[in-house]
C-alpha cells in the first residue's frame, strides 16, 4: 500500500491507482471529462489536472494517468490548478461553444468565453477526447471511427468523412461521448437507427415484437461468437 495526502486528508491507497481514483475512493471532487471507468486513460483534455508536491518539488500532474506515490502530497485546487483548470476550459468553450456541459463546468469555476480566442462554428460539440474512438476500437471492436485531418481542422467520424461500412449502428460512441457530440436518432416507428449519417434496420425481438438492436450489430455478434443468429433474436427482457 501507498500512503499519501489529498486535501490535506491521510489516505492509503493500493500501488498502481491513479491519483483520480484514490481521491475519488475517499469523496474528493476533481473534475474529468475524457475520463471513463472502463477504458484506459488518455489525459486528453487536462481538465483533471492536480498539483503534487515531492519534497520540495512541486508540479502539476493529469490525475488520471498518474500513479499514486508514498508520501506525495496532493492538492487539488491550488490557485495555479484552477489556473490550468480555467485555462483547458477557455480552449474548449471556444472550440465547442455550444456545448452545454463545457458551459456548465465554466461556470462552476466561474470561467466566462475569452475574447481573445475566436469561437469556432463548425465543430459542434466534440472535444477530441477519444472516448468514442477507444470504445468502438478496444470494446466492440468495431473501428468503424477515428480522426481525420490534422490540428485546429481535426474531426471525428467515419474514415474519409464517408459512410462506414465497419459501423454497426450499436451507438455505443454516442453513448460514452460526454458532450453529447454524437447524434443517433430512431425514425420509422422505432424501426430504424441513424448515426454517423447512415440508417440502420433494426431488429424486432422474435417474443414481444419490440424493435430492440441493429439487424447490423446482431450480425457482427454472431460473427465474432459463432452464436446462431436466430438465438439473438431476443431482447434482454425476454430472455
Ligand atoms: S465525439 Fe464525443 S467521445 Fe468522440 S472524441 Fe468527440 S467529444 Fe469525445
Ligand atoms: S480526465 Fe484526465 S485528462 Fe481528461
Amino acid at each position: 500500500m501507498v500512503n499519501l495526502v489529498i486535501d490535506g486528508k491521510n489516505i492509503e491507497a493500493e500501488a498502481g491507482t491513479t491519483i483520480l481514483a484514490a481521491a475519488r475512493e475517499n469523496g474528493i471532487y476533481i473534475p474529468t471529462l475524457c475520463h471513463h471507468e472502463s477504458l484506459e486513460p488518455s489525459g486528453a483534455c487536462r481538465l483533471c489536472v492536480v498539483e503534487v508536491a515531492k519534497g520540495s518539488r512541486k508540479r502539476i500532474v493529469t490525475s488520471c494517468i498518474y500513479q499514486v506515490e508514498d508520501g506525495i502530497v496532493v492538492d487539488t485546487k491550488s490557485e495555479r490548478v484552477l489556473g490550468v483548470r480555467r485555462l483547458v476550459l477557455e480552449l474548449l468553450m471556444a472550440r465547442c461553444p455550444k456545448s452545454d456541459v463545457i458551459r456548465t463546468m465554466a461556470q462552476e469555476l466561474g470561467v466566462a468565453p475569452e475574447k481573445r480566442f475566436l469561437p469556432d462554428k463548425d465543430k459542434g460539440k466534440c472535444v477530441l477526447c477519444r472516448l468514442c474512438v477507444k470504445t468502438c476500437e478496444d470494446v466492440v471492436g468495431a473501428s468503424a471511427i477515428g480522426f481525420s485531418f490534422r490540428g485546429k481542422d481535426k474531426i471525428v467520424g467515419p474514415p474519409f468523412v464517408e459512410d462506414s461500412k465497419a459501423c454497426i449502428g450499436c451507438g455505443a460512441c454516442a453513448y460514452v461521448c460526454p458532450t453529447g457530440h454524437i447524434e443517433m436518432t430512431a425514425g420509422n416507428g422505432g424501426s430504424e437507427r441513424t448515426i454517423w449519417g447512415r440508417t440502420f434496420k433494426m431488429a424486432a425481438c422474435s417474443v414481444c415484437g419490440r424493435y430492440f438492436a441493429p439487424e447490423d450489430q446482431l450480425q457482427f455478434i454472431s460473427s465474432k461468437t459463432g452464436v446462431p443468429l436466430e438465438d439473438l433474436m431476443v431482447c434482454m427482457s425476454c430472455r
